[in-house]
């Protein structure tokens, strides 16, 4: 018999829930964006994320039963991100999963969100095989993590200030492109010369395996204002290239390094940046000169979702890593 887990995630603006059998099927994978909701004020306002999710959380449920074909009773565990995130929206998937876990006397799996991003890696990829290092960019995240085994997270750098992901959608924002950016600045890029702006891009110490975006944010805004101060015409096109060169080029250069330094032959791309078409190009060109192979989900499993969820929790419940009643959602939460 199949291991069927509800897996439910509410951390950012999403309000996702999915079936998934054994860890790989996906049965269902309904995903509620309130992206139209943020899009007026540039950016997730956490308040109003609280409150939709609310709005949506049973009726995702319901409609990930109905589409899998699977009721409540057939289910052998709930699953759940408790962070990290925004602590009222992920509280809205905690108290449903908690609350149903109780109700149907099953299980209930607590997961790390970053944690669920890799496994959607493995959802497309079973055969996917240790030890790896992924590279996980999203709108709140720029982790390099290597794993020498199932379930064992080694942090070996992350963003000292903004994600990759927010520095796209900082940016978009000014460039009156809309939210969430990452889609727009790739759009843009395009139509534009990457090498037309030299963007600063932060390496950071000798061997240092962080990232630092807020500076290249900076300087691509500042590069703006003093266009729009002199009445100076300006190419969003040339300015979404350059941007995302600089971003993709340090992502791309520090993943490589990463495998050399634990040498791992494969390099998981995860999270929503992971859908960005040019840092896939450039990773993997970069990769192969490396014999590295690199790996990435298809793109509605690079965004948030209830399915990575679910296949991460389906390796914690064959380990009888459960939680109790009173999980806590964890806005900070470590890997
Ligand atoms: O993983 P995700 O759905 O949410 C977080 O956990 O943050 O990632 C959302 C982020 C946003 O910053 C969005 O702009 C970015 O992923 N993104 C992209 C692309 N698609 C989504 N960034 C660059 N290129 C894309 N194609
Ligand atoms: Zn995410």
């Amino acid at each position: 018999m199949a291991v069927n887990i509800l897996a439910i995630e509410t951390s950012c603006d999403e309000s996702s829930a999915a079936i998934v059998a054994d860890g790989r099927e996906i049965k269902s994978n309904i995903i509620s964006s309130q992206i139209d909701v943020h899009k007026k004020f540039g950016g997730v306002v956490p308040e109003i994320a609280s409150r939709k999710h609310l709005e949506a959380i049973s009726l995702v449920v319901q409609e990930a039963l109905d589409e899998a074909g699977t009721a409540f009773k057939d289910l052998d565990a709930v699953a759940v991100t408790y962070g990290p995130g925004l602590v009222g929206a992920l509280l809205v998937g905690l108290s449903y999963a908690k609350a149903a876990a109780f109700a149907l006397n099953k299980p209930l799996i607590g997961v790390h969100h970053l944690e669920g991003h890799i496994h959607a890696g493995f959802l497309e990829h079973p055969d996917l095989a240790f030890p790896l290092v992924a590279l996980v960019v999203s709108g709140g995240h720029t982790s390099l993590v290597y794993l020498p085994r199932r379930g064992e997270y080694v942090l070996l750098g992350q963003t000292r200030d903004d994600a990759a992901g927010e520095a796209f959608d900082k940016v978009a924002r000014h460039l009156g492109l809309g939210y969430p950016g990452g889609p727009q600045i790739q759009k843009a890029a395009l139509q534009g010369n990457k090498d037309h702006l030299d963007f600063p891009k932060a390496w950071l110490e000798e061997g240092s395996l962080d990232f630092s975006f807020s500076g290249l944010k900076s300087s691509v805004l500042s590069y703006l204002n003093r266009c729009k101060m002199k009445g100076e015409a300006y190419h969003v096109p040339d300015i979404a290239a350059g941007l995302q060169e600089a971003i993709v080029e340090v992502l791309s250069e520090k993943a490589v390094r990463a495998a050399k330094l634990k040498q791992c032959s494969t390099i998981l791309l995860a999270g929503g940046v992971a859908a960005n078409l040019r840092l896939r190009e450039v990773l993997k060109a970069r990769a192969e000169q490396e014999g590295i192979h690199v790996v990435w989900p298809s793109p509605l499993l690079c965004t948030d979702n209830g399915a990575m969820i679910g296949c991460a929790a389906y390796y914690k419940y064959m380990q009888g890593d459960f939680a109790p009643l009173t999980l806590n959602a964890v806005p900070n939460l470590s890997l």
